[in-house]
């Protein structure tokens, strides 16, 4: 089943506080079906609460919490994300993880992998200790979430292309640094557009500032929404 354009976006819900993201969520009404919740919000007070609410009032989310830990406490913490009602849960892309997360998930909860971070190259994964480079441990971290069952990777729009040569179309690819033509691109520094990210191959893309801190954010992820279905109806 393809998704639907508008569905295919996730605006990343960057704020301080409920009170800031509830007039978000208001101002964007029915043009955005799916946001991401990440540490800013999520540690606010009421924060997670807040995914909950979202969630009952029929919007999908993201919980991008990039949990790493023992796999007994990622067990027990996917399952209360679960219980939130996320759609999406981010880990990081190490096997043992990968694994307690993928069996522990209930409901319709997703796992997505972080596989290497994008501020990360080749001489941070080294001071880190590791012996390989970005390329080479992402693509080796998409092959065990393959093989574990990860639902998803998260990845820039321009691994996406190698990434869907490992992973085929088994997983999906949820692409941030995303960025309209003409719009700042802030601290991304690798940004594509909408329909380029399509293009690509991710299945979803995630969108903080155009959207966010546009003056009319409804009519900016109207915009993105135009775009994405504009590129999808050139591939049906
Ligand atoms: O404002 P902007 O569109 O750059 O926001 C992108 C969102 O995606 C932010 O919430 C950021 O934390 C998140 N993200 C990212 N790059 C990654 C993983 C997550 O920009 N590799």
């Amino acid at each position: 089943m393809p998704i639907a354009p508008r569905d295919r976006l996730i605006v990343a819900l960057d704020v301080a506080s409920v009170e800031t993201a509830q007039a978000l969520v208001t101002q964007l009404g029915d043009a955005v079906s799916f946001y991401k919740i990440g540490y800013q919000l999520a540690f606010s007070a009421d924060g997670l609460h807040y995914a909950r609410t979202l969630a009952d009032s029929g919007k999908q989310v993201f919980l991008d919490l990039k949990l790493h830990d023992i796999g007994n406490t990622v067990a027990e913490g996917v399952k209360s994300a679960s219980r939130l009602g996320a759609t999406f849960l981010t880990v990081h892309a190490y096997p043992q993880t990968m694994k307690a997360a993928v069996q522990a998930r209930e409901r319709n909860l997703q796992i997505l992998a972080v596989t290497v971070l994008t501020s990360y190259d080749d001489r941070d994964l080294m001071a880190a200790g590791y012996g390989a480079g970005v390329r080479a441990t992402a693509a080796e971290r998409a092959k065990q979430a393959l093989e574990i069952g990860v639902d998803g990777l998260i990845c820039s729009a321009a691994e996406a292309p190698s990434l869907r040569s490992i992973v085929g179309t088994e997983m999906l690819l949820v692409t941030p640094g995303i960025r309209p033509a003409g719009a700042e691109a802030g601290d991304q520094k690798r940004v594509m557009t909408p329909a380029a990210a399509i293009a690509a191959g991710a299945d979803y893309l995630v969108v903080g500032r155009p959207i966010v801190g546009a003056d009319d954010p409804r009519a900016a992820a109207q915009t993105i929404v135009a775009e994405i279905a504009r590129q999808d109806a050139k591939v049906a």
